[in-house]
């Protein structure tokens, strides 16, 4: 599959970032969509395409100079577990890795069984991020939150 990873940088393809979340009910709820709409107005946003079609998102939030948080991303459904996720993921911090030495990523902890986010904690996983704390209720949230992180620096 032909993916390209490429920052997006313009008021419409914002608008395909923001639509693509939408389209990803079982994950992100009302409040959540307006965050991404808010974080990605501000954030670092990268996009996978397909045939010049948006199929991935990803939008990162500077914690402080030398950490980043990994805030938002997601992927087509249909195109799930086909490596869009982890080029997305891989491409975008070796570019946010020139400006932070860590990246943070929080997602709902193993302690609740929701089985869409099995997979999600297996994809960061996967990708070298280490869980650390679990914060019960995390702030914010009326969720248990895991905090993962992955050092970027040499
Ligand atoms: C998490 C997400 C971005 C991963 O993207 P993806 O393109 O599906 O990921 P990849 O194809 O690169 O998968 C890498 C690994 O993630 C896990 N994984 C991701 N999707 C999976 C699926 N549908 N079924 C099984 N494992 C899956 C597997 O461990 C997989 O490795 P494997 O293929 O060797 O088994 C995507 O599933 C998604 O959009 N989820 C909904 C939104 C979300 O959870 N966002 C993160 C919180 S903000």
């Amino acid at each position: 599959m032909n993916i390209a990873i490429k920052t997006i940088n313009n008021a419409a393809e914002l608008r395909a970032l923001n639509d693509l979340a939408a389209m990803l009910k079982e994950h992100f709820n009302e409040a959540g969509l307006k965050s991404i709409e808010k974080d990605g107005h501000t954030g670092r946003r990268f996009g996978a395409y397909l045939a010049d079609k948006l199929v991935g998102f990803i939008i990162y939030k500077e914690i402080n100079p030398e950490a980043v948080e990994l805030a938002w991303m997601g992927v087509s459904t249909e195109l799930h577990g086909k490596g869009i996720g982890t080029k997305l993921v891989e491409e975008s911090l070796r570019e946010i890795g020139k400006s932070y030495k860590v990246c943070e990523v929080k997602t709902l902890s193993d302690t609740e069984e929701y089985e869409p986010y099995e997979k999600t904690r297996r994809f960061y996983k996967k990708l070298g991020f280490v869980p650390l704390e679990t914060i019960n209720p995390y702030p914010g949230w009326s969720d248990p939150c895991q905090i993962f992180v992955r050092f970027l620096a040499k």
